[in-house]
């Protein structure tokens, strides 16, 4: 029996990955607002194997194309270059483009606040760590994200220097 996947191509499920703050804040000042180590590993760990789409500025953040996965810049400015990733006008460009790269994990959605909020519709499943308070920034996520998605996983909370969160996986 062949592999069929190879043959005819499965194409890949788009999720969307993400942490926010209490009042909807997911960035301040072109940086996250907080440091919660675990969060960044949980990060790597679910995006390893397969393709970010994200904004330049998420890109310069990084300082780089994360080693392990494809990565997709959204950015109209065709003269600006990011190694190690592709670019793409918009994000249905980003989409068709991530689709056809090598890795075989999901298409994930990874900001900043535009790609998010029109991103999350194209999303079957959304990874959110909820971040247990307030905080002061410039970017927020979409405010009514939880009508659109059930709660199918969450973990127990977790603590950073007195900081709670939780790790939650909810459904379309
Ligand atoms: N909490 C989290 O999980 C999380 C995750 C990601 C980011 N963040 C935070 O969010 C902030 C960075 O995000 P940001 O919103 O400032 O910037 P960004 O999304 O990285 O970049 C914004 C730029 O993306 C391009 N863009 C966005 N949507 C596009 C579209 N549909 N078509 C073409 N180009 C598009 C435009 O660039 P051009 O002008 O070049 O076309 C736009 O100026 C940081 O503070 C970061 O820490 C937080």
């Amino acid at each position: 029996m062949g592999d069929f996947t190879k043959v005819i191509g499965v194409p890949k499920p788009v999720y969307c990955i993400v942490a926010v703050a209490q009042n909807g804040v997911i960035g301040q000042g072109g940086r996250l607002p907080w440091h919660i180590p675990e969060d960044l590993e949980w990060f790597m760990d679910q995006t390893e194997g397969g393709v970010m789409i994200e904004g330049p500025r998420c890109y310069q953040e990084l300082g780089k194309a994360l080693e392990g996965r494809g990565t997709v810049v959204v950015s109209r400015q065709a003269t600006m270059n990011y190694p190690g990733a592709e670019r793409a006008n918009d994000l249905e460009d980003a989409v068709r483009i991530a689709q056809g790269m090598p890795w075989t994990g999901p298409i994930w959605i990874t900001g900043g606040e535009r790609i998010y909020a029109e991103g999350l519709p194209l999303c079957e499943k959304l990874y959110i760590t909820r971040i247990h308070r307030n905080f002061e920034g410039d970017r927020k996520f979409p405010s009514d994200w939880a009508q659109h998605f059930k709660r199918l996983a969450w973990s127990k909370d977790g603590s950073f220097e007195g900081l709670n969160y939780t790790f939650e996986i909810w459904e379309r």
